[in-house]
């Protein structure tokens, strides 16, 4: 089946969704009335999540829940989640509860710098390019005045430019490598524009060196883009006690779950199978809070796996110690986050789990995301060394079950209270309805 269209992204809503409905589904009517049974009633807010992106249909829900109880730098914070996988909010509010009565968490913003390149072919004289360099440093940094203004007056802005020599892996490759201060707001938009700056003057300065000879004067700029790779914009969150304060209902044995508890951890460290697992529970806290303040889960992702492999195996991305009777656990992230900027004042729910979080500056914001990603990982660590994970996951997986059998209130009452003390899994689940049915 051929199903290519030309000019699709100039047809109307109504037009794009009778076309996907007419050329995919056996059944088109109901295709459609699915897609708009999503729509939101408010006409406006529905106009303001379709100009989010191009060729909008409808929306495609994902629940937003809150772990309250978390105490950072001892303040209490009620997290908002965005996240499909169950049980990932009721881990975080369970590890938040249980570290509240163990001083809470601990988080240090560590550093905040990110960093953008233009990246540059120069055939000549390595020597006369540094001279070049450094002769016009400054109008770099001047030709962005305009654009760095505002962002000096919130006391960001350019920290450094430099010249860098790639030649070494790719022939005639150089970079200005810049690093930038951009406080509460994520700064892509601001370092991709201040870079497009240098790169200009960079080509405009060039043609002028007199030093340099017709093929040195012809720099060709590749690109010019911000990295994702923050290795100096690092978060820690901790949370430590004595070792017997670790004891609760199911920890009868603190010292042993500690032991044990720092042997998972160290293999993770060890082993890049488990490691990538490990810091995927991680990602369960870190992206559903990113998510839910609008910020860019992809670039937190991709700069967080680089930074698991920095020492150049995939790591974990925590560490856990015992010193002197006392428990330790720990995380160090990069994340590049916006509290200002972006979708945060554009998207009303994004503005709600702000508000929700008393709106934090980017660096409180690191903060409460790190805590998350640590609250996750430890609840995960606990129940895999305690009980095994699939007892916790398959309650709460219950529900969905219940939903794809269409269960009435009735049949969830019997079901729960089978479950309550039968190990779940989706074929007893299946059993138990099948049975109550006939
Ligand atoms: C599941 O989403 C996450 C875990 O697999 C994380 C881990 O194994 O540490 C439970």
């Amino acid at each position: 089946m051929n199903n290519a269209i030309a000019g699709f992204s100039k047809l109307s809503k109504e037009e794009k969704i009778n076309w996907i409905a007419k050329e995919y589904f056996s059944d088109p009517a109901t295709a459609t009335a699915l897609i708009k049974n999503y729509w939101n009633s408010d006409a406006k807010l529905q106009q303001l999540h379709d100009e989010f992106i191009e060729n909008t249909i409808t929306n495609f829900y994902l629940p937003l829940g809150i772990a309250p109880n978390f105490i950072i730098n001892e303040k209490y914070y009620t997290i908002p989640m965005v996240t499909e996988e169950s049980s990932v909010v009721a881990a975080a509010a369970k590890s938040a509860k249980y570290w509240s009565t163990r001083g809470g968490f601990k988080a240090t913003v560590l550093n905040t710098e990110k960093i953008g390149q233009v990246h540059f072919i120069y055939k000549g004289d390595e020597a006369k390019l540094k001279q070049f360099f450094t002769k016009n440093k400054q109008s770099f940094i001047e030709a962005t005045d305009s654009l760095t203004a505002n962002m000096k007056k919130r006391g960001g802005g350019i920290i450094g430019i430099e010249l860098r020599d790639k030649t070494d892996v790719i022939n005639n490759y150089y970079q200005l490598h810049a690093t930038f201060e951009t406080r509460d707001s994520m700064g892509a938009n601001f370092i991709n524009s201040c870079l497009e700056q240098f790169s200009k003057t960079l080509v405009t300065k060039a043609a002028d060196y007199e030093l340099f000879s017709e093929e040195e004067k012809d720099i060709r700029v590749v690109m010019s883009i911000l990295s994702n790779y923050v290795p100096n914009c690092v978060v820690r969150a901790e949370v430590s006690c004595a070792i017997e304060a670790l004891a609760d209902k199911n920890i009868e044995n603190p010292a042993e779950f500690a032991e044990k508890f720092l042997l998972a951890v160290k293999i993770a460290e060890v082993e890049p199978f488990r490691a990538v697992t490990h810091n995927k529970g991680i990602m369960n806290g870190i992206d559903a809070v990113v998510v839910a303040t609008g910020n860019d889960f992809r670039a937190v992702e991709a700069g967080i796996h680089a930074y698991a492999s920095r020492n150049g195996q995939y790591s974990s991305l925590s560490h856990a110690k015992i010193e002197d009777g006392i428990f330790t656990f720990r995380l160090e992230v990069p994340l590049a986050l916006g509290t200002v900027g972006g979708l945060t004042t554009l998207h009303p729910l994004v503005k709600l789990a702000l508000e929700m979080l008393e709106k934090p500056s980017a660096e409180e914001l690191m903060q409460i995301v790190a805590v998350a990603g640590l609250a996750q990982n430890f609840a995960a660590l606990r129940s895999l060394t305690t009980t095994g994970i699939q007892e916790g996951h398959m309650k709460m997986h219950l529900n969905n079950i219940l939903n794809q059998f269409n269960a009435t209130e009735e049949e969830r009452m019997l079901i729960k209270k089978h479950f309550e003390n039968h190990a779940v899994s989706h074929a007893a689940v299946v059993n138990f309805i099948e049975k109550l049915r006939q």
